[in-house]
């Protein structure tokens, strides 16, 4: 495939992004620009995302961004090879906003569109920024999914594990709002653990055991909130207490889930003499306790752990631009102008 670069463009929950990426002749990729505008303060006073709130400010947000990003790149709209944007899933206003903006591009520069299922842009972003080959696990952790997913190649992804109810995300958002911490929940409930003792609740490794590789949080939650029902008013020590005891639990699941999942992968693909690597994707991503339990756990069965930088393994455009390289470089078809997005897409 001859060098080729694309606009990137990224709607589908509380950030809006724009990313220009290029494929070397190697197949090496590399990102020109990558612009993200968080719409945290917007959503913050209502301790989550508001659809209506988040697609209106897509709309005010986006042409600006396209604009930052080429200008960034130093390419024009009619240099470009193609566009990628994010059709689904997420809320579906967004969506529409970042859809219909890369139908226009495409219309009006004769370029392709490549309409990108979300997912599959976290499931490639270890090929742009480490050039990972194919196969290899990903785990993804963000406040709208949890998945364990083999990535075969470019479009093919097997599902091998998923939340039964609550994102791990949205278990350490909504504990968070139970404990009176700010919201997003990660990085407090994380914060306050620091100072709390791990060993004071035992609360529930939910499916720990079990063959199949499933994820549950929802049990977890009830179980902080009872324990802080059980408490009364709250102490400092007693929120840190708790968050600690929170994470302890999430660590010991992640550990008996993903083990399994990494000895199955072994145990599929045991004559593949490069080592098998696990790539974590999601904003959960962050948070060093459960980095240090899947290093540990990669260590022990023999796997590269690959953690992209953090800007590229939360929300971005430029994920969304690789995939459609990636497609581009399959000689995948491109899509038709009236194609629509999904807020749902397995
Ligand atoms: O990937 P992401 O930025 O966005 C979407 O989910 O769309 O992930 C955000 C999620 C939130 O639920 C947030 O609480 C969680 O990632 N998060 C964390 C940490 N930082 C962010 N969870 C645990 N520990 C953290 N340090
Ligand atoms: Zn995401």
């Amino acid at each position: 495939t001859p060098f080729l670069r694309i606009l990137g463009i990224e709607t589908s929950c509380d950030e809006t992004a724009a990313a220009v990426v290029c494929r070397h002749e190697d197949g090496r990729g590399e990102t020109l620009s990558d612009v993200v505008l968080s719409q945290l303060d917007e959503h913050s006073a209502y301790g989550g995302v508001v659809p209506e709130i988040a697609a209106r400010a897509h709309v005010e947000a986006l042409d600006g961004l396209v604009e930052e990003a080429l200008v960034q790149a130093k390419v024009s709209l009619s240099e470009i090879d193609a566009v990628a944007a994010t059709a689904g899933p997420g809320l579906i206003g967004g969506l529409i906003v970042g859809l219909m903006t890369g139908k226009a591009i495409a219309r009006v520069t004769g370029k392709p569109l490549f309409a990108i299922n979300h997912l599959e842009g976290h499931a490639l972003t270890a090929r742009l920024t480490d050039g990972l080959a194919f196969p290899y696990l990903m785990l993804l952790v963000s406040g709208g999914h949890t998945q364990l997913v083999l990535v075969r190649g470019v479009g093919e992804y097997e599902r091998w594990g998923t939340t039964i109810d609550d994102a791990l995300g949205e278990a350490f958002d909504k504990t968070a709002k139970l404990l009176g911490l700010p919201y997003p929940g990660g990085p407090a409930v994380e914060r306050a653990a620091q100072e709390g003792d791990p060993d004071r609740f035992t609360l529930p490794r939910p499916l720990v055991g079990e063959a199949r590789l499933d994820f549950s949080f929802s049990g977890l939650k009830t179980a902080v909130r009872q324990a802080a029902t059980a408490i009364g008013p709250l102490s400092d020590k007693d929120v840190a207490d708790i968050c600690a005891s929170f994470q302890k639990a999430i660590s010991r699941t992640l550990q008996d889930r993903i083990g399994r999942g990494l000895a199955r992968f072994r145990a599929q693909y045991a004559d593949n003499r490069v080592q098998p690597a696990l790539v974590v994707a999601g904003g959960v991503a962050a948070n060093q306790e459960i980095r240090r339990t899947l290093q540990a756990l990669c260590l022990e069965y023999g796997f590269r752990f690959v953690a992209p930088p953090m800007r590229l393994c939360t929300d971005n455009a430029a994920m969304i631009a690789w995939a459609g390289l990636e497609r581009m470089a399959a000689e995948l078809p491109s899509d038709p102008l009236d194609i629509q997005p999904r807020s749902r897409w397995p």
